[in-house]
Parts: structure tokens; C-alpha cells; sequence
């Protein structure tokens, strides 16, 4: 009797614990629009994105700059939302031409980047 209730609890334990994980698993790929293509997620190209986007990016979207451009971060939008910036390139700075600045192999990675630590990447959030 004692050994099924702990079984019982022990298996609740370690389900519970999984589901937890499942829920603040970063995305481990995404589809890219403008390639068609089906990125991994690696460390080499979140690390590679975020330096991209920190020299090159927040060169104008830190606080307080004096371009007029707004703050931006990683967790600015959604996941969804960095995917149609960079699909449909809708920013007043990739119109102009700043963004030519870059690859297109530079902008897939600052695009992987902000996809895997964007606003619903993870579920921290329901945490807190
Ligand atoms: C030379 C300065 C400059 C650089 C570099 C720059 N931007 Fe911008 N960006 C702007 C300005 C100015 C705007 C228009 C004002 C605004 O909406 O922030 C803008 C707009 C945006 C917007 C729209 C914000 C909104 O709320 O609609 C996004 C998204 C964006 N930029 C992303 C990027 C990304 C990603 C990079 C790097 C690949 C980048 N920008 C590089 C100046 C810059």
C-alpha cells in the first residue's frame, strides 16, 4: 500500500517536473520566411545574432539615443513579431537602407537571435 502511494507520488513528481521544463524550452528552430528554410536554432547562431544585433542594431535602438529610434530588445515583441520584421523588412531603418549594411546570412542570425529570446519564447513570464 505505502510503495503504491509513493509510487503514485513519485510519478506525479517527475511528470510535473517534465512539464515544467516543456514549458520554458526556448524554440530549438524556426521556419524562416524570406529563405524558406528551416533554421536550427544553435548556440553558435544566437551567440553570432546577439553580437550582431548589440554592434549593429543597438548602435541606434539603445535608451536614450539620438537617432529617434525606439529601445529595443530582444523581448520588444513576440516571436511572431520578429519574424514579419524581418520577412516583410517594415522598419523605417531597413527601408532606407541601414540594414544593407549586413548579409543576409548577419541578418538571419540577429533574426534567430531575437526569435529565441523574444517576449513568448519562453514562459518565465507565468512564473513570476
Ligand atoms: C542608423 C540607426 C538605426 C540602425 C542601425 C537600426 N535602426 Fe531600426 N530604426 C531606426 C529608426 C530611426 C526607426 C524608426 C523609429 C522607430 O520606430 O524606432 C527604426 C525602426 C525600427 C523598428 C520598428 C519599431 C516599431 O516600433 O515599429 C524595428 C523593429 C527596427 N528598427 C529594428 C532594427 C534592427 C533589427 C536593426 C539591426 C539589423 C536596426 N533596426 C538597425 C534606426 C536604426
Amino acid at each position: 500500500m505505502r510503495k503504491k502511494v509513493l509510487a503514485t507520488v513519485m510519478a506525479l513528481g517527475i511528470s510535473m517536473g517534465v512539464g515544467l521544463i516543456a514549458a520554458q524550452a526556448r524554440p530549438s528552430k524556426r521556419f524562416d520566411a524570406a529563405t524558406k528554410t528551416c533554421r536550427l536554432l544553435t548556440f553558435k547562431n544566437l551567440e553570432d545574432g546577439y553580437h550582431l544585433f548589440e554592434n549593429s542594431c543597438k548602435s541606434c535602438h539603445h535608451r536614450g539615443n539620438a537617432q529617434g529610434a525606439e529601445f529595443l530588445y530582444s523581448e520588444s515583441t513576440t516571436m511572431k513579431g520578429w519574424t514579419r520584421v524581418f520577412a516583410t523588412r517594415y522598419p523605417e531603418c531597413a527601408k532606407d537602407g541601414v540594414w544593407n549594411k549586413l548579409s543576409q546570412d548577419q541578418l538571419l542570425k540577429i533574426n534567430d537571435y531575437l526569435y529565441a529570446y523574444a517576449w513568448d519564447a519562453s514562459d518565465p513570464h507565468c512564473f513570476v
